[in-house]
């Protein structure tokens, strides 16, 4: 079948399903979860309140053999050049030890190396000059930022060495307001930046040598592709952790960039990490597509996005500690999906990388929930929830859990006029308010929603689920058949930025469009 041919297949099955509410699904399949639903062990995806069906997931699935979904993953594992525009392979599979790495770049040998590094600052056996480390900053932004930052606190209860810190923004708040609290003669700085030239991490690195002052010289360690920028820097090589150019920034938390967390939970839990991600590697590079987590998963966001019209995505961990997961997820998802160029040079015709955003639940519930129930937009929903606790009680988890599946049952069958109003009647209120109140409290339902389920949030289990998304954003992106690994759109700012910068600091005559020389005109007269 060609990829037109499988488009259209799909427009027939979505026009059919948009006729029928969510309601009508459940109604008509008593078998709709078994059919809908499903696992790999322990890793559990729920499809069923999706609006989909049996005949429209085939359909999707024969999109992906149409598109090469498979034999473009098999190229990228066999290690040809899939980011087209950098000519780069894409091989961040190979950190976990689930496919091969290129003759001579080790990663087993870099992996022992940052690992006994860690263990050394958690052992005290490499101290500051006041002693053994009790603080850690990591300095680095994207890539470099959000998988430590967002890992350390999944991961809070396996955190059991000095504590971590996380400086990104080039707003000088941000690293201030860490080293505030901090003492310089036992805190370790490490720059993370797989460029060594990101304006952002190259300012804090300054401003954190300085802060550090006379220990600068022995408590500074790097993680970069550029070897020789860090040595410039004056960082010495045997604090120099390096990395590779096939590691996309947003997939080298497996690398040495996630030195700051293994040094948080230990050398052993970082290779559970692994281990959890190299699993459902082997799920993602062997399991049949009908069967396989990710496809469908991948699946589900082309069907949301192209088929049903709906551009965004709300990702709610129903786990306070998954709290920076949907921004990790917004950089993997938008950074690598978020483009309007195919492979071969020609414009997109339809929809690409969804916009993804969201909050833990059930704080959200309290916030934006309001929109996603009765709003004039339908926003598809992803679930995240751990069965058991990991160091907090029971009884409260249960109460989480409820709220997650009761969101879900909201969201997908509402509440009718009719039923809104036997409530109301059963409460005794009179008719007159009840007709007047009616329709503020009918629930459309009808709104769709995935709920990925594991039995407990581990460094293993982690792994795992941010391999998930790994490899559902490469699935959309063969759809698409954009190159899923570049980030060309984050260049024209940077340049402009560098243009506007003797503006601000001398306030130098420089070329600008009307609104930005009003602009600076006007942050002149407030500086002044
Ligand atoms: O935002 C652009 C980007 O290049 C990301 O892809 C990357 O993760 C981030 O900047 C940081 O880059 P570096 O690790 O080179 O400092």
């Amino acid at each position: 079948m060609t990829i037109q041919a499988a488009w259209d297949r799909l427009h027939g099955e979505a026009a059919r399903l948009k006729t029928l509410h969510l309601r009508d699904l459940f109604a008509g399949d008593a078998d709709r979860f078994e059919t809908l639903s499903f696992r790999d062990t322990d890793l559990t995806l729920d499809l069923s309140k999706e609006k989909l069906d049996r005949q429209a997931l085939d359909a999707l699935l024969e999109l992906a053999r149409a598109a090469g979904v498979e034999s473009l993953r098999d190229r990228m594992a066999a290690g040809e050049a899939v980011n087209s525009t950098e000519g780069r392979p894409v091989l961040h599979m190979a950190l976990r030890g689930s496919i091969k790495a290129p003759a001579g770049d080790d990663v087993e040998g870099v992996l022992e190396r940052f690992l006994a590094f860690a263990e050394s600052v958690r052992d005290g056996s490499f101290a500051g000059s006041g002693g053994a480390f009790t603080d850690v900053i990591n300095i680095g932004i994207g890539g470099s930022d959000l998988g430590p930052v967002m890992a350390a606190r999944a991961l809070r209860p396996d955190c059991d060495g000095p504590r971590l810190h996380f400086a990104a923004n080039v707003d000088g708040a941000h690293l201030a307001d860490i080293a505030a609290g901090l003492n310089p003669a036992r805190t370790l700085v490490i720059v993370s930046s797989k460029t060594f030239t990101t304006l952002e991490t190259m300012a804090n690195a300054q401003l954190a040598r300085d802060w550090l002052g006379i220990h600068a010289k022995e408590q500074m360690a790097a993680v970069s592709v550029n070897l020789s920028g860090c040595a410039d820097f004056g960082i010495p090589s045997g604090r120099v952790f390096g990395f590779w150019d096939w590691v996309g920034g947003r997939y080298s938390i497996w690398s040495a960039i996630g030195l700051s967390l293994a040094i948080g939970i230990g050398a052993g839990k970082f290779r559970a990490f692994l281990a959890g991600a190299a699993a459902l590697d082997r799920h993602f590079l062997k399991a049949p597509l009908a069967e396989n987590l990710p496809v469908l998963l991948a699946l589900t966001g082309v069907w949301r996005r192209n088929l049903m019209g709906w551009p965004s995505v709300a990702l709610i961990p129903y786990d306070q500690r998954l709290e920076r997961f949907p921004a990790y997820v917004q950089q993997l998802d938008m950074e690598s999906n978020g483009k309007r160029i195919r492979r071969d040079g020609t414009p997109v015709t339809g929809g690409t990388g969804p916009i993804v955003w969201g909050e833990p639940g059930t704080n959200a519930q309290h916030s934006f929930f309001q929109l996603l129930h009765q709003g004039s937009d339908v926003v598809p929903v992803d679930f995240i929830a751990a069965a058991r606790p990991r160091a907090a009680d029971p009884n409260r988890h249960a109460l989480l859990l409820a709220n997650c599946l009761a969101q879900g049952q909201a969201l997908a069958f509402g509440r009718t006029g009719e039923e809104a109003a036997a409530e109301m009647r059963a409460a005794g209120k009179p008719e007159e308010e009840i007709a007047r109140l009616v329709p503020h409290r009918t629930f459309p339902g009808d709104r769709p929603s995935t709920t990925i389920l594991f039995r407990a949030l581990d460094p293993f289990s982690l792994g795992r689920l941010i391999a998930l998304f790994e490899h559902k954003v490469f699935v959309q992106g063969a759809i698409w058949q954009v190159n899923s690994y570049d980030q060309w759109g984050v260049e024209l700012g940077k340049t402009l930025a560098g243009a506007l910068i003797p503006a601000l600091r001398e306030g130098a005559a420089v070329e600008a469009d009307a609104s930005t020389a009003g602009l600076l005109a006007h942050l002149k007269d407030l500086l002044a």
